[in-house]
């Protein structure tokens, strides 16, 4: 088997966080033993890239328990768990020294060119052939393949431009050299898709975009979308992420503090609740009136970067838009402000500015934790490269809620998979019953009893006494 991961000897500990995992993962562990007969995944060929943590492995071993071939490699370069990682690989049934477990490429700490030659992996079996599914967290998968047909169509790769993000130059010459060593193994690896189903808000934005220009290769379920997804993990996951992550990387009393959210939408709304429950004094950004109407009836101040950037203790933008942070506001903050994202890519903060000022000086405090020493001797704290912090400095979102994430993530390969047909190119979102299915899984785990509705009330308003029990526009 190939493979690539920090230390399979991290198996053993790997194991036993998985065992804990799995029961703290009620949908996914129902979802296994639903379809253990009838394995609906058998023939699937699943190229997965989402962060490479314990909960992902219970994800990974739940699309084997259905029959699937999984490749994996992480949606980011400091996110993996190198123990879970090695857990994967090894299997529950191998030792380190005959891993007869899952091909993973990740690793805590992967440099640029590093994540893309493991992306590059995940999406090629050692026959030569791709895979036939893509589960992706930020379309990192998707955009390879397809910026790989496109270039194949083109007829060639084109060049970076110099201001080019380093990251844009790192992906053209992977393109450049594997369409050299293998021509047309990008169409062919598109032409044999048969869709993705996508985890985050961001990479949901990158299919819709596609498929407005007519750019999308297969079809698409957005699992962000379904409500036990967005409002479940963006909103609680980050809630207890967010936290451990600050926690984990500084240990700095938040009480007291002033706290920026940039971005008041299901990530934001969940930080700025659990920044307020440390006692900090919460300061929201938004450029929604909607957002910014709802941050302040929630009793957050609501005004300008600009405003408070100077007086601001901690920052952290959540808007899965680029350019929030710039070098400016940076130099502007006080003495040891903290800087930190948790939005999908790292556009948000102006890294790239940030080192190009001049005379700045980078203090390397500990792994994903760096002083920047501005000319003047006054310094900010970064956390994760402005990477995701939550799973750059602590290790993401816990299992319960990541059940829910990812119990969708399998319905949805499932539909895909197995009902190719029922969808053309295009993206879609799960339908609702299987939504209230998966919240439902996840009810007697939290000793939860649900009220049923009569006959004679689901008839009063309009339903079916089994659901689903909102129309499609009901927001939650
Ligand atoms: P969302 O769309 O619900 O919220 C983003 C909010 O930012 C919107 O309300 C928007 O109006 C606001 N915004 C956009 N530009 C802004 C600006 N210049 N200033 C202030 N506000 C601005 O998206 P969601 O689901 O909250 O996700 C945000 C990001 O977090 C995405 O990149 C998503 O992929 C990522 N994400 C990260 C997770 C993690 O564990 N770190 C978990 C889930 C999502």
């Amino acid at each position: 088997m190939d493979f690539k991961v920090a230390d399979l000897s991290l198996a053993e500990f790997g194991r036993k966080e998985i065992r804990l995992a799995e029961h703290e993962m009620p949908g996914l562990m129902a979802v296994r033993k639903e379809y253990a007969d009838k394995k609906p995944l058998r023939g699937a060929k699943i190229t997965g890239s989402l962060h490479m943590t314990v909960q992902t492995a219970v994800l990974i071993e739940t699309l084997v328990a259905l029959g699937a071939e999984v490749r994996w490699a992480s949606c980011n370069i400091f996110s993996t768990q190198d123990h879970a990682a090695a857990a994967v690989v090894v299997g529950p049934d191998g030792t380190p020294d005959d891993p007869k477990g899952v091909p993973v490429f990740a690793w805590k700490g992967e440099t640029l060119e590093e994540y893309w030659w493991c992306t590059d992996q995940a999406l090629r079996w050692p026959d030569g052939s791709g895979p036939n599914m893509l589960l992706d967290d930020g379309g990192d998968a998707t955009l390879l393949v397809h910026k790989g047909a496109e270039f194949e169509k083109a007829g060639a790769v084109p060049s970076a431009a110099e201001d080019d993000p380093e990251e844009w130059k790192v992906i053209l010459d992977r393109l450049r050299r594997t369409i050299a060593e293998e021509p047309g193994r990008w169409t062919r690896t598109a032409a044999g898709i048969k869709g993705v189903t996508e985890e985050t808000t961001t990479g949901v934005h990158r299919l819709y975009e596609m498929e407005r220009n007519g750019t999308l290769l297969f079809p698409a379920i957005n699992v962000n979308d379904s409500v036990t997804k967005s409002k479940f993990d963006n909103k609680y996951g980050c809630r207890h992420s967010v936290i451990d992550g600050l926690n984990r990387a500084t240990d700095v009393l938040i009480g007291g503090k002033v706290a920026v959210v940039c971005g008041y939408g299901d990530v934001g709304k969940g930080c700025a609740e659990a920044l307020r429950g440390q006692g900090a004094r919460v300061i929201v950004t938004e450029i929604d009136p909607i957002c910014a109407l709802q941050a302040a009836m929630d009793g957050y101040q609501v005004t300008t970067l600009e405003d408070v950037v100077e007086t601001a203790d901690i920052f952290i933008t959540a808007t899965g838009n680029v350019d929030i942070i710039t070098a400016d506001h940076m130099a502007r903050m006080k003495h040891q402000a903290i800087v930190a994202n948790i939005g999908h890519f790292d556009n948000e903060i102006d890294m790239a500015g940030l080192a190009r000022v001049p005379g700045i000086k980078k203090i390397n405090i500990k792994p994903q934790v760096d002083e920047w020493v501005f000319p003047d001797g006054h310094s900010i704290i970064v956390l994760a490269e402005g990477r995701l912090m939550n799973l750059g400095c602590a290790t993401g979102h816990p299992s319960f809620v990541m059940s829910n994430s990812f119990t969708n993530q399998v319905i949805a390969q499932i539909e895909l998979f197995t009902k190719t047909d029922q969808y053309p190119v295009g993206v879609y979102r799960l339908p609702k019953h299987l939504d209230e299915k998966v919240a439902r899984l996840h009810l007697d785990a939290l000793g939860v009893k649900l009220t049923r509705l009569t006959k004679k009330q689901a008839e009063y308003i309009g339903v079916d006494v089994d659901g689903p029990y909102k129309p499609e526009h009901y927001r939650y």
